[in-house]
């Protein structure tokens, strides 16, 4: 036997199927997936609309349970931490439509995220830190103080971005977040992803149809027909 154990991935999904249910049509999205995806590493996923995308992170996220399968996030099962701890605690999504708290600011939906979460800066108010994220991706003071709705989609979708940075946690979701914002923004996020990556060890992952943002992530993942593989480059 192998003296040295193994340490889990930070979140593993074995033999994972998914199928809908509505009226009498049955839809199987993703077919027994087994994939591990590590600290550290900015994975990009990319595959026609329809594919299982979303699919895929609402349930590596812990928003919906397979229909067959396990997830396990440092070799626990999701099921087994509890669904509703797993995504207060341990992941940050950027949904593919924001979701944002539509009668408050921007500042307020980050400031908010953070004190749901329980997440501290480690120097500072929550607010500052709020703000400071949300310059991060590109938005100033007055913008920041408005109510979302007055906001522009790529506005929408940058303070969806800063709110997850907000919440320090081990794995970060995002589906299609550049999907509304121009080049030089987009690689401004890009950037944002790799550093959380490649400095502070979290593990990415990012929905998209961008070349841009799929050239420069660690791992490039197909998802086509249910099934999910990896992209072998030859560097
Ligand atoms: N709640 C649901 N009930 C029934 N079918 C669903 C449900 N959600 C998604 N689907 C179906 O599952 C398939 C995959 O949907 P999903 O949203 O995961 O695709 P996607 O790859 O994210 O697409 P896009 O790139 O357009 O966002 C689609 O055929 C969709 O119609
Ligand atoms: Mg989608």
């Amino acid at each position: 036997m192998n003296a040295v154990t193994a340490t889990p991935p930070v979140l593993r999904l074995a033999d994972v199927s998914h199928t809908y249910f509505s009226r009498r049509r049955r839809t199987t999205v993703l077919k027994n997936i087994d994939y591990a995806f590590e600290r550290g590493t900015f994975y990009a996923i990319l595959g026609p609309s329809g594919s299982g995308k979303t699919t895929l992170l609402s349930l590596a996220s812990g928003l919906d349970t397979p229909s067959r399968g396990a997830i396990s996030f440092h070799g626990r099962n999701l099921t087994e931490i509890g669904l509703g701890r797993f995504r207060n605690q341990h992941v940050a999504t950027i949904f593919q439509q924001f979701n944002l708290l539509t009668y408050m600011t921007a500042l307020q939906n980050v400031t908010t995220a953070m004190e749901i979460t329980g997440a501290k800066p480690a120097t500072g108010s929550r607010r500052a830190r709020a703000l400071h994220l949300l310059e991060q991706v590109g938005l100033d003071k007055a913008t920041v103080t408005r109510n979302v709705l007055q906001l522009s989609g790529g506005q929408q979708q940058r303070v969806a971005i800063a709110r997850a940075l907000a919440c320090d946690v081990d794995i970060l979701f995002a589906d299609e977040p550049t999907g509304n914002l121009d080049e030089d923004t987009a690689q401004g996020i890009i950037d944002t992803f790799r550093e959380l990556a490649h400095e502070q060890g979290k593990c990415v992952v990012v929905v998209t149809h961008s070349q841009q943002l799929a050239t420069q992530s660690d791992r490039v993942l197909h998802l086509r027909k249910g099934k999910l593989t990896e992209q072998v480059n030859a560097r």
